[in-house]
């Protein structure tokens, strides 16, 4: 379904993303894992094609994504719609002067106002009762909820998402885990957490300080080489403890 061949993208003159090679199949569940300024955003900007590669290519559904691609007016608006990617800082997707019409605005582009749909997905996200408020007074985590529920409103098949568990309190991070891992999407998910990483996906790309994909693979594989969580940075003296005496949410994640 996604397919990136040593595609790199620099910033002006400095990279993000080097030399990455990764494919993903339908509904596989992906966690994309990564320091600080690894590149784990621009990645799903990318694959978002919100921007594209300087180098290499990025085939999404076998058609190769570049900005030509989107001059097509009927590919671009599928593609806006079956590829979707919450952002890390949910203020950059707000600009509706409620709830309501925030989750409402992607179906209406649609030329759909599907009042029964949006009820439905704010219950779902367990916001219904913010409907009337304006998205900018939320909390960090009611904005989170409100962004992904103007997003799965429009039914995509693919959902990039960009640390979303970042601003949420436990009892909601349990929940979206959960949730998400009863869609039948595919996903690809962002963190530098490894507590919640284990529970988002299977299958854990790394990337490492110098923007290149250190490791592709099992993610309970991932958790048992402390050598490698080490040399990604992934792993603090803290987790190093909870590791040793085996009760780091990873190890019971797996
Ligand atoms: N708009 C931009 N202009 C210039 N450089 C940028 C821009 N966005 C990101 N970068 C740089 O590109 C690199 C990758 O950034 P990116 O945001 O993709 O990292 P990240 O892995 O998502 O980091 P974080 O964990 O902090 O969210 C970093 O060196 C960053 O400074
Ligand atoms: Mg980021």
């Amino acid at each position: 379904m996604i397919e990136l061949k040593n595609l790199s993208y620099k910033y002006g003159e400095k990279y993000a993303l080097k030399d990455i090679n990764l494919t993903l199949n339908k509904g596989e569940k992906i966690v994309i894992l990564g320091v600080n300024g690894s590149g784990k955003s621009t990645l799903l900007k990318v694959i978002n094609g919100l921007i594209f590669p300087d180098t290499g290519e990025y085939f999404y559904k076998g058609r190769k994504i570049t900005k030509k691609a989107f001059r097509d007016k009927n590919f671009a608006k599928n593609f806006r719609k079956e590829v979707v990617l919450l952002f890390q800082n949910p203020d950059s997707m707000l600009f509706n002067p409620t709830v309501y019409d925030e989750i409402a605005f992607g179906l209406r582009q649609l030329g759909i106002e599907g009042k029964d749909r949006i009820k439905n997905w704010a219950e779902r996200l367990r916001i219904d009762h913010l409907l009337s408020r304006s998205p900018f007074d939320l909390s960090g985590g009611e904005k989170q909820k409100v962004c992904l529920a103007s997003l799965l409103i429009l039914e995509p098949e693919v959902l990039l998402l960009d640390e979303p568990t970042a601003n949420l309190d436990p009892a909601s991070t349990d929940w979206l885990v959960e949730f998400l891992s009863g869609l039948d999407k595919t996903i690809i998910t962002t963190t530098h957490n490894l507590y919640t990483a284990g529970y988002l996906g299977k299958r854990a790309v790394v990337l490492d300080k110098d923007h290149k994909v250190l490791y592709d693979g099992d993610m309970k594989s991932l958790f048992s080489d402390k050598d490698l969580l080490k040399r990604a940075n992934l792993m603090h003296r803290h987790f190093i403890g909870y590791y040793r005496k085996g009760e780091g949410y990873g190890r019971k994640a797996c």
